[in-house]
């Protein structure tokens, strides 16, 4: 495990932007693992930069979100469909047909679900999973109780997720479902980045990082894997850094 702090949420959002143009220039056809949440924009934001300075073709590579809610249209300003697209997909040169996320809308979110696992087996493994955390630790949507072998599988959100997300929902309607990839999927990728930035994750972050699993805090399951970086802002790094 690797800790890296920042001074603020920008230079760490800059310093995992910048792991991501390395990446693609050494494996052009890289399989991105990308995350939502408002700690991923500023990554976007200078990904879509260093793009239209020319620094960065996404031309080759593929990308498979974590998570999605259930039953809001793709057009819904919400969705992580339509919010990767927003601020991503449409501003670099990725082929829209290589970007996945989980298919919210299927009348069988199981079956959604099954499909989503079986699309990464055979096109994986994920090179570089990004990711954020939850004020309770969650990864993806995998909440606290989530095994360590879960797949890609619906879930049904916890009172602090839906809280936390309001914020993204002009009406505050979260919905109370997602398709998640799973704490195992999430292991399976060859690299691990984490970008967590703000007083809010401190906590979390200080319970990932005791250096066991705890189903309590399902970021801890990080632990069990060998290539992860924390890229951390001095805000959310404090509660750890005696660690
Ligand atoms: C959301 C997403 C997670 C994200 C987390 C943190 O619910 N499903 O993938 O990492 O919560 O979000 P934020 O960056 O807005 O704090």
């Amino acid at each position: 495990m690797t800790r890296y702090v920042f001074k603020d949420a920008s230079e760490a959002a800059m310093a995992v932007s910048e792991r991501i143009v390395t990446l693609l220039g050494q494996r052009p056809h890289a399989v991105l693992g990308l995350a939502t949440g408002a700690t991923m924009e500023p990554v976007y934001a200078a990904l879509v930069t260093a793009h239209r300075m020319g620094r960065v073709s996404f031309s080759r590579a593929a990308s498979f979100n974590l998570d999605e809610y259930v039953g809001l249209p793709a057009q819904h300003p919400a969705s992580y469909r339509s919010t990767m697209n927003r601020l991503l997909f449409d501003h670099i040169d990725i082929d829209p047909a290589r970007t996945h996320v989980p298919n919210g809308l299927d009348s069988d979110p199981h079956r959604a679900a099954a499909a989503y696992e079986a699309l990464i087996a055979t096109s994986g493994p994920i090179d570089l999973q990004l990711l954020g955390i939850g004020r309770n630790g969650h990864i993806g949507f995998n909440e606290p109780g989530s095994s360590l072998n879960s797949r890609t599988r619906l879930v049904e959100l916890h009172a602090e997720t839906l809280q936390a997300n309001r914020a993204f929902f002009a009406d505050g309607a979260v919905p109370r479902q997602a398709i998640t990839m799973g704490i195992a999927g999430i292991l399976s990728a060859r690299s691990i980045v984490v970008l967590a930035t703000g007083t809010a994750k401190q906590a979390a972050i200080a319970r990932s990082l005791a250096g066991h699993f705890d189903a309590d805090c399902p970021a801890s399951a990080l632990s069990e894997h060998g290539d992860v970086s924390w890229y951390l802002d001095d805000n959310a790094a404090s509660a750890t850094r005696a660690a």
